[in-house]
């Protein structure tokens, strides 16, 4: 694991225990979080929380993930401890590195990043701003830096997310991308405390980046890894998708989505987008079955519910999933 947020020495208070089973595929964060709801502390109240927990929990797997927000939240919340007590509290770097696939979650934890640490008085808005090199990048000399800035403006009090943040080092010298990059890390000395930086892109393309670039691995403290997902937690995703919209897989579609999954992790030729991919096969097979359905007079419940192995129309030959 890569992470570090700095270290909570024994909290005397909040007994950190994160529950690790390791034969529970389903971490739930809000284990850890019913343990602090009992007593109350007299800072920051944990139940403001459990909303934006439960969405975090509801993401299968990410077990990393999900130990990492209890842990910065068990930080902040033990400095609003401290600082009460006049101790010192240092306020935290919170600026963070994504690395993983496409379709592995980061972009949807990014945004719920956001919107805890507005409630946790880290951010004062929360939103997020998702942006690529070619909102950042320009075209003539000093155009990056007005359009870096602008980004940065737009995500004040909030966090702005940089997807395939490794692209910006990739022109060589004369390209506008390091103005970017220079941009950003005045950016980051200039509003210190006012939004979070998050880069995000494939795990070896930000290992290039982060090297390319001395000053930059230290104003990343958090660093976390989205490993792609099993098959078993793919079809999790996919079962919850489908369940969220009120349908389910036939035991056929099961085998089926099973199988064509299983092949699709191990193709040799293409980068799999994990959820994304699922999530795409879903929303197909969804259109599929409303059109079987509506030659069809009269569907029962059950009918509108199922999603038939006929529905799944799984095989893709374009890469672009
Ligand atoms: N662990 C998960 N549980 C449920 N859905 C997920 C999970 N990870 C990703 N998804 C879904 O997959 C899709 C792609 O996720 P996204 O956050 O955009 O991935 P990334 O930014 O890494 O490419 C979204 O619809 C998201 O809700
Ligand atoms: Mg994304």
């Amino acid at each position: 694991m890569t992470r570090r947020v700095g270290s909570i020495e024994a909290p005397h208070r909040i007994n950190v225990v994160l529950t690790n089973d390791r034969n529970k595929n389903y971490y739930s964060l809000s284990d850890s979080f019913s343990k602090l709801r009992s007593e109350d502390h007299g800072a920051m109240p944990h139940d403001r929380f459990f909303q934006i927990i439960k969405e975090l929990d509801h993401l299968v797997g990410m077990k990393e993930v999900k130990d990492l927000i209890y842990e910065i939240y068990a930080l902040l919340y033990i400095n609003q401890c401290r600082r009460k007590r006049g101790l010192k509290a240092d306020s935290q770097v919170l600026h963070m590195v994504f690395r993983g696939n496409p379709g592995t979650g980061k972009t949807t934890v990014a945004r719920i990043v956001g919107r805890l640490f507005k409630e946790m008085g880290v951010l004062s808005k929360g939103h997020l701003v998702e942006v690529e090199r070619a909102d950042l990048v320009g075209e003539y000399i000093g155009h990056t830096a007005q359009k870096t800035r602008e980004q940065i403006r737009k995500a004040l009090g909030g966090i702005l997310f940089i997807d395939e943040a490794y692209s910006l080092a990739r022109g060589g010298e004369k390209d506008f991308g390091r103005e970017a990059i220079d941009t950003l890390v005045k950016g980051l000395e200039d509003y210190k405390t006012d939004f979070v930086l998050i880069l995000a892109g494939y795990s070896n393309e930000m290992d290039e980046f982060l090297n390319s670039n001395p000053g930059l691995p230290s104003r990343f403290p958090i660093q976390v890894s989205f490993p792609d997902y099993r098959l078993d937690e793919l079809m999790q995703i996919a079962e919850m998708m489908l369940e969220q919209r009120e349908y389910q897989l036939s035991s056929y579609a099961r085998q089926k989505l099973r199988k064509h999954l299983q092949s699709q992790m191990h193709h040799p030729h293409r980068r799999f987008s994990n959820a994304r991919h699922v999530r795409n096969i879903i929303e197909k097979s969804i259109r599929y079955q409303a059109v079987r359905l509506i030659q069809k007079t009269n569907p029962s419940k059950e009918d509108l519910i199922t999603i038939g192995s006929d529905d799944l129309h799984c095989e893709s030959s374009s890469g672009l999933w």
